[in-house]
């Protein structure tokens, strides 16, 4: 595992850019999208990029179960903050319907085909409980041993979310966690230091090759 520490969040974000076009560079390829707010800065820096985008599939590791126009969507922000500023198609699922699982199963079907090989590079922020794409601690999805996109009932949130398995993730050629500010630095300690078996570090230690991009805030305990 490789940590690599930004003295600001927007030293970070254009971190985050050089890293996802070096590895991005042979295409077709396929670019895991996180949700949440981290990344924003640094897809608004990657947009500015010159990459083979007509190339490259973008997904969600996971989504909220909300509509694609709520606020709280990962797809919505994608869309917005990259891409709709470059040639790159999104595959997203459905928060439309009624039924998480149909949802999932459909998405999981809809990703088959880019995936089959296993994903190329994907994006992963750290919540500051330690869960990754909407794997938290305790949930039913944390459990399934095999590669698949599933619902996930999760408790703290009193909501359903849909999210890629470990076993999905650790096929990527290349995992990329980002992670800002003080409010991160003690679960990364936990992570990075003592080992404690957070679901994000429980998805790092069976993948191939991991990055921790972080800023100095968060990376101030290490
Ligand atoms: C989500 C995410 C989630 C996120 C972390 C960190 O849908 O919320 O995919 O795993 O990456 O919660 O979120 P922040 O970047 O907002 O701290």
């Amino acid at each position: 595992m490789r940590i690599e520490v930004a003295a600001t969040e927007e030293q970070l974000a254009e971190d985050c850019g050089d890293e996802l076009v070096a590895m991005l560079e042979t295409t077709p390829a396929t670019l895991g999208l996180a949700g949440g707010s981290t990344p924003v800065a640094a897809y608004r820096k990657l947009a500015e990029r010159d990459l083979d985008w007509a190339h490259i599939v973008c997904w969600l590791p996971d989504e909220r179960w909300v509509p694609p126009a709520d606020e709280a969507s990962n797809t919505r922000m994608a869309r917005t903050e990259l891409v709709d500023l470059t040639g790159a198609s999104l595959l997203a699922p459905d928060t439309t319907g009624e039924s998480p699982a149909d949802s999932a199963a459909a998405y999981q079907a809809a990703l088959e085909p880019a995936l089959a090989v296993g994903p190329s590079v994907v994006l992963l922020g750290v919540g500051a409980d330690g869960h990754t794409a909407s794997l938290f601690a305790g949930t039913a999805a944390l459990d399934i041993a095999e590669p698949a996109y599933v619902p996930n009932w999760v408790d703290v949130l009193d909501a359903w979310r849909l999210t890629a398995t470990v076993p999905l993730l650790r096929g990527a050629d290349h995992i990329v966690f980002l992670a800002a500010g003080s409010g991160k630095a003690a679960v990364l300690r936990e992570i990075l230091v003592d080992e404690v078996p957070h679901p994000a570090r429980v998805v790092a230690e069976g993948a191939r090759d991991v990055t921790w991009l972080l800023d100095a805030e968060a990376a101030a305990l290490l």
